[in-house]
């Protein structure tokens, strides 16, 4: 059985993609610091696969602590790099603390792929890479531009390290740009946990959707798009998992002839916030208290993907919809609500 290294397993698409992985017959280990992560989100998924999944508390950024891992775990075949922060407006008031995190962990982490000859390497980029694209949808040729803020710069400055680092190795990389990861694992049992106000659209819609804040704001419906709002790609997190599995079966039949390969993940339509909101209101029945607010710095105007090529190389065929989205998004909500007490004591108090 294959053993899978997933850094960051204990976030939010990391313990995600360990169910999908588990699923599929890997064996996985997860590394990850908990500085915004909750070790328990592991026993969740125990409960969905029932497999105990070890988590390392290590710091990627500490070298040592980091090949320590690989020298008791000589049998890794393949990794998936989740581990970095991922916080677009506290990257522009803390770069530095981004640059540092964000590349230095991921240096560290190759450094250990050439000492142990690690075949197969997986990391996750995002389609913020692109920057506001000329032409939508896009593809993974579109020229991506200047980033929009350090968080975005991370990741295109992860993927040239990447590309110039697998010049100089025989190991194969693939870099997954993905869209607007949302929803939760359809039982409910293990989903987003935003620490702090959510940044992102929905879990700010369940959690003013259940009380936990009081209004929320649409930040601009003046852009030049269908109903003024800002348009993205909202792909459901179990799609964007599998996606992950599908990566490692394409790099372990050896389809794979460069050295490192890029494949946006999204579902291929845009849709704005707006239709997002009613979209919510229609699958949950509930009515959102919402109003009209200035434009968010850094956001684009709109994006979504072409998805062609992981669609046709990599097998991969999105199978969740918006409203499943906002359906498993409010489940979990729900469940987060229900269960405070049980939850807290499972996972940690709530941020
Ligand atoms: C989506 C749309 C907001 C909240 C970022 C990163 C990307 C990835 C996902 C990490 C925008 C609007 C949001 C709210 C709103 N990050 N919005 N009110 O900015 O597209 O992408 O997060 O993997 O790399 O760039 O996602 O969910 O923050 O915003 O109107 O309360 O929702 O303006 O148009 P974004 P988002």
């Amino acid at each position: 059985m294959a053993k899978i290294l997933v850094t960051g397993g204990c976030g939010f698409i990391g313990s995600h993609t360990i169910v999908d992985l588990v699923e599929n017959g890997y064996e996985v280990i997860s590394v990850d610091n908990n500085s915004r992560s909750n070790p328990n989100i592991l026993l969740g998924v125990e409960k969905i696969t029932g497999k105990k999944v070890k988590n390392y508390k290590v710091d990627l950024c500490n070298f040592d602590d980091t090949f320590a891992i690989f020298q008791e775990n000589t049998d890794i075949s393949g990794i998936i790099h989740f581990a970095a922060y991922k916080a677009v407006g506290e990257s522009v008031a803390q770069p530095l603390m981004y640059f540092e995190n964000n590349l230095v962990s991921l240096i560290n982490l190759l450094k250990c792929v050439q000492e142990f000859n690690i075949p197969h390497f997986v990391f996750s980029s995002s389609c913020t890479v692109y920057g506001e694209p000329d032409e939508i949808p896009v593809t993974e040729k579109t020229t991506p531009k200047p980033a929009e803020s350090p968080y975005g710069y991370t990741k295109q400055m992860s993927e040239q390290i990447i590309n110039e680092f697998a010049k100089a190795v025989t190991t194969k990389h693939i870099l997954l740009r993905y869209f607007n990861p949302a929803g939760a694992h359809p039982s409910g049992i293990i989903g987003e946990m935003p620490l702090g106000k959510p940044q992102n659209l929905v879990p700010a819609i369940t959690q003013t959707a259940i009380g936990r804040i009081e209004k929320m704001h649409v930040f601009g419906n003046d852009y030049p798009t269908r109903d003024g709002s800002n348009m993205r790609d909202y792909i459901h997190v179990c799609d964007l998992a599998h996606a992950h599995t599908l990566s490692l079966q394409y790099l372990e039949s050896g389809k794979q002839t460069e050295r490192c390969k890029v494949f946006n993940l999204g579902t291929g339509s845009g849709i704005t916030v707006l239709e997002a909101i009613h979209a919510f209101e229609k699958t949950s029945g509930e009515k959102l208290n919402y109003e009209i607010g200035p434009r968010r710095p850094g956001d684009v105007v709109a994006i979504y993907a072409n998805n062609d090529l992981a669609r046709e190389e990599l097998g991969w065929n999105p199978q969740y919809s918006l409203e499943d989205i906002m359906s498993t998004a409010w489940k979990w909500e729900q469940r987060l609500k229900a269960d405070e007490t049980v939850f807290s004591s499972q996972y940690g108090e709530l941020n």
